[in-house]
């Protein structure tokens, strides 16, 4: 039995800002953007737009690039939606996940949220692939969405030229192709890992149970990110790599079997650093950065769907997605298309 990604789908909002825009309101620019992390532009969400719009887009995109047409009648055959945010349109409940079932018409489906930050979609896709081994359970849709502009501060130019808006989704199927073998297909490893000790290195503050917002007090600024640049920066080097090391050894393989890495994209240089690491030239990874910013748990499906679509990723190809985040979180998947 093998979980197997179907079709992939993405959405980035109409809005690019690129980094001479933003240096008109913020004291930064270009040159020191594109040289410290690899951003060129970032795409943002209308003020209308919600997470679960930017998920239900990608979701759509999905289930029409598998089936064209036919959005309706495949979302019927969905058992799962697992959506992946940080940046959910309601504190708590509803899930994300609700919203865009109710909106595909996927009446047969549970659905919930994951939170794990920037590595939730590499979380969701082995917590779907495992809800998927039991039961009676075939499909799911995994969506990585995040609208990371809305708590940005936009007056903290340490952090606002760092994210973008976007969402990614695949649609997985449990199949009876073998996970061993010449044959093997689908997800066949994953490595989940948490360093909790880190939680107060990036974080939003305020509104939640630790730190509420109280009766009278006047709040001049929505809950926003708080980054420590560099303790995240040195921890996603290492969690990187780590990662990376660990997928290759559980197999029992070496890189050089790996088609493409697809990573999660906070900042160039992470990548390059651990591409130096490995020996690995750098388009061994798959990057967008430079178009999007970090858009979270929304890189690596967004990713996956562009590299899908280029046409060079052939079925049978050995992929390896590896992200790092809030949490801290940390993980991978080693994926044969
Ligand atoms: N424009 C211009 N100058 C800026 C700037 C900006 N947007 N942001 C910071 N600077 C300045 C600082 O004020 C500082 O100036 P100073 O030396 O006069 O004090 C200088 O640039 C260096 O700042 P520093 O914070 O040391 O830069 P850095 O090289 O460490 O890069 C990050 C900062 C945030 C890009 C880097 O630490 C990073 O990528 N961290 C990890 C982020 C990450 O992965 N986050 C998400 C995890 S999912």
């Amino acid at each position: 039995m093998a979980i197997e990604i179907l079709a992939t789908g993405r959405y980035l909002p109409e809005r690019r800002v690129t980094n001479d825009e933003l240096a008109k309101t913020v004291d930064t620019n270009d040159e020191w953007i594109r040289s410290h992390t690899g951003i060129g532009s970032r795409h943002i969400a209308a003020p209308e737009q919600a997470t679960s719009d930017l998920a239900y887009a990608a979701a759509l995109n999905a289930l029409e690039s598998f089936a064209p047409g036919k959005a309706a009648e495949t979302a019927l055959t969905l058992d799962l939606i697992v959506v992946a945010t940080g940046t959910p349109d309601y504190y708590g409940f509803p899930s994300v996940a609700c919203l865009v079932q109710d909106r595909l018409g996927a009446v047969n489906a549970g659905a919930f949220d994951v939170s794990a930050a920037c590595t939730g979609f590499v979380y969701a896709l082995d917590a779907a692939a495992g809800m998927l081994g039991i039961g009676n359970r075939k499909r799911a849709l995994v969506i990585g969405a995040d609208l990371l502009t809305k708590i940005t501060n936009w007056e903290d130019r340490g952090t606002c030229v760092l994210f973008g808006d976007a969402a990614g989704a695949a649609l997985v199927e449990r199949t009876d192709a073998p996970v061993t073998g010449e044959a093997k297909r689908g997800l066949i490893q994953s490595v989940l890992r948490a360093q909790g000790s880190g939680a107060q290195e990036l974080k939003c503050d305020r509104g939640g149970t630790r730190n509420p917002y109280k009766d009278g007090e006047t709040v001049d600024k929505a809950t926003h990110i708080y980054m420590n640049g560099r303790a995240v920066y040195t921890f996603a080097v290492k969690a990187f790599t780590e990662v990376m090391q660990e997928l290759l050894d559980r197999e029992g393989i070496t890189m050089d079997q790996v088609k493409k890495i697809i990573p999660h994209q906070a900042n160039e240089r992470i990548v390059q650093a651990a591409a130096k690491r490995f020996g690995l030239p750098e388009d061994k990874f798959f990057m967008n950065i430079e178009k999007y910013a970090n858009t979270s748990a929304a890189t690596i499906p967004v990713a996956l769907d562009e590299y899908a679509r280029t046409g060079e990723l052939q079925r049978g190809d050995l992929i390896m997605t590896v992200g790092f985040g809030g949490g801290l979180t940390y993980g991978g998947n080693l994926i044969v298309w």
